[in-house]
């Protein structure tokens, strides 16, 4: 992150004011979030291998760790705010089975993960999951609630993939593409509920998890590790 955003952060420890204290590590979410979208390729340009790859990769990476991720965020916290707001996430992900979503995503458009797409994403996935395994809990509040900023707004780009390659099959990216505006109010509520517990975190540690996650989707989108 910038310096600017850095000093940003560290000045913003001020309970009980009018600007919540999560409010310039939101805007700094969205900024990442911003700045990914605008590196997408456009999709009309990419080959049809280019373009299962991206879509094999993100299926690689997602159907199995989602889950595995809130998982760690909720063994991670010390607030019911943020307890409360996790189980509900987990509890649609299993009840609706979102990984069998996906994975119905992916057969449709001809993208079910090879053995070479789970090893084109293997070194930063282990970043990622490395991370998670450190419980901690603002640190992890922070990284998925970027994740879940970014699976929302690249929806559209993945369903014109699939659409791209032939796929009609589009529950998965319907139902994740919606904005929520509560959902994500509710998030950051339970994330300043998780720093008024937590001791004073260093903006490098803040934003570690967010770090590795997005080198992962970058590594999804263009196969570079
Ligand atoms: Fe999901």
């Amino acid at each position: 992150m910038s310096s600017a955003a850095a000093a940003a952060v560290a000045t913003s420890v001020e309970p009980m004011t009018a600007a919540p204290m999560t409010a310039p590590i939101q805007a700094h979410i969205e900024q990442t979030i911003e700045d990914l979208l605008a590196s997408l390729p456009d999709a009309a340009q990419l080959s049809p291998e280019q373009r299962r790859g991206i879509l094999a990769r993100y299926t690689a990476v997602l159907e199995g760790n989602f889950i595995y991720w809130m998982t760690g965020a909720y063994l991670a916290v010390g607030t019911d705010a943020a307890r409360d707001k996790i189980i509900d996430n987990l509890r649609e992900e299993v009840r609706d089975s979102h990984p069998h979503m996906l994975r119905r995503f992916a057969i449709a458009a001809g993208a079910m993960p090879t053995d070479g797409d789970a090893q084109d994403i293997y070194r930063h996935l282990t970043d990622v999951r490395l991370f998670i395994g450190r419980l901690q809990p603002v640190p992890i509040v922070v990284t998925m609630a970027f994740f879940e900023g970014f699976i929302q707004r690249f929806m559209p780009y993945l369903a014109d993939l699939a659409t791209r390659q032939g796929s009609t099959e589009l529950e998965y990216t319907d139902v994740h593409g919606v904005c929520d505006v509560t959902h994500t109010q509710e998030l950051f509520r339970a994330l300043e509920a998780e720093m008024a517990l937590a001791r004073p975190t260093p903006v490098d540690e803040l934003f570690e998890g967010v770090g590795l996650l997005r080198t992962l989707l970058h590594n999804i989108v263009f196969n570079v590790n």
